[in-house]
């Protein structure tokens, strides 16, 4: 497995394995109608943009991507987090996301940040706190929780 950056080039897989990790890892926390309305916002088109702005890295074997995660501005919020983290689920608990969390916080350090801020889905939290960062409160959009918890760097 390598990490690297993630270039235009990666744009539509990308977006294939984000929809398709939503779509299994999330579902059962968040209910259908919710995940397509998540997944409906990584298309191609907006993975590509997102690269733009973030920096965005892959985890990867040969063509195939196994996990992405990225650092920058959030889509409300100009304050620099973790964003858009995801394992393919045929991946997760092999340390994939433990790897491109090494990379984001290296990307942290770099920066010079104090803290770094994620939103976390309800299954990632367990991992996240795993990786030191702290719960601070729910955030509901509707029905849905999301967490977001800080790790003091
Ligand atoms: C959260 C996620 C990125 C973690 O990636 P991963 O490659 O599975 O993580 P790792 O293999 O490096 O896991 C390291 C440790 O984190 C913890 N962990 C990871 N996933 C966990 C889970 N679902 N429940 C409990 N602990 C978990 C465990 O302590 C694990 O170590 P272990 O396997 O030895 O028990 C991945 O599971 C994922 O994509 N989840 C679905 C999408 C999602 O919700 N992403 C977060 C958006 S904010």
């Amino acid at each position: 497995m390598l990490i690297r950056r993630a270039t235009p080039d990666d744009s539509m897989p990308l977006a294939a394995m984000i929809q398709h990790t939503v779509w299994v890892s999330n579902t059962p926390d968040y209910g259908a109608e919710n995940t397509h309305r998540v997944m409906g916002h990584f298309t191609p088109e907006s993975v590509a943009t997102m690269m733009s702005k973030r920096s965005t890295y892959v985890a990867v074997d040969g063509h195939r991507i196994l996990g992405t995660a990225s650092i920058g501005p959030g889509v409300h919020t100009e304050e620099i987090g973790l964003r858009t983290f995801f394992v393919d689920p045929g991946c997760q608990r092999q340390g994939v996301g433990a790897a491109l969390m090494a990379q984001i916080l290296s990307d942290a350090q770099n920066l010079k940040l104090s803290q770094l801020p994620v939103r976390s889905s309800i299954i990632a939290e367990p991992f996240y706190a795993r990786h030191g960062f702290a719960k601070i409160e729910d955030i509901w959009d509707g029905d849905e929780r999301t967490i977001l918890m800080i790790k003091p760097l």
